[in-house]
């Protein structure tokens, strides 16, 4: 089953950024060219029957398999990054994080009015960084129709959060 091999594949890395987390590490899952080519199919498999008209991946590593997606969903890729890195015209949103708050943006041509948008990430954790990812796509006057995640930490939740924008939340792999 493609879930356990992508467990079995992950990294756990303790005390990482900080102590008390234990941080999933993609890298070795990077290394399996045909264990990505798989779970690019396996996401864009998931979203059969949602209409979607733009792929967005959130920096970082919701670029990695954003883009792939994208590309097999036959859709634009829009990049949402953290402040300060995108070179044009930009809007922004702010999120609390555990500690302090960070900003997401992106460019102000990224979308236009009523496109469904779908926002990959590779992980969901509290759901902070999607609902402010979110709140760029609706500032555009465009729909978020799903999102894509290859891991989700159902424990903390953050799915219930997502609900407001959109219920179709897909995830690959959940703990
Ligand atoms: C991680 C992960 C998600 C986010 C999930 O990114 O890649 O983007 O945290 O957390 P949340 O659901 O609680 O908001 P991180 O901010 O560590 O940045 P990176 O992807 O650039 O490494
Ligand atoms: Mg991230």
């Amino acid at each position: 089953m493609l879930e356990t091999r992508i467990k079995q594949t992950l990294r756990d890395v303790a005390d990482f950024p900080k102590p008390g987390i234990i941080f999933k590490d993609i890298t070795p899952v990077l290394k399996d060219a045909a264990l990505c080519a798989e779970i690019t199919k396996a996401l864009a498999d998931q979203l059969k029957g949602v209409k979607i008209d733009v792929v967005a991946g959130i920096e970082s590593r919701g670029f990695l398999f954003g883009l792939a997606l994208a590309q097999v969903l036959d859709v634009p890729f829009v990049p949402i990054r953290k402040a300060g890195k995108l070179p044009y015209k930009t809007i922004q949103q702010s999120y609390d994080l555990e500690y302090g708050s960070a900003t997401l943006e992106v460019h102000e041509d990224a979308f236009t009015a009523g496109q469904n948008v779908l926002i990959h990430d590779d992980l969901l954790a509290t759901g902070g960084t999607v609902v402010a990812a979110s709140k760029l796509v609706n500032q555009l006057q465009a729909n978020v129709v799903a999102y894509s995640f290859l891991i989700s930490l159902d424990f903390l939740n953050g799915k219930d959060r997502l609900n407001l924008f959109s219920p179709n939340t897909f995830s690959l792999v959940s703990y």
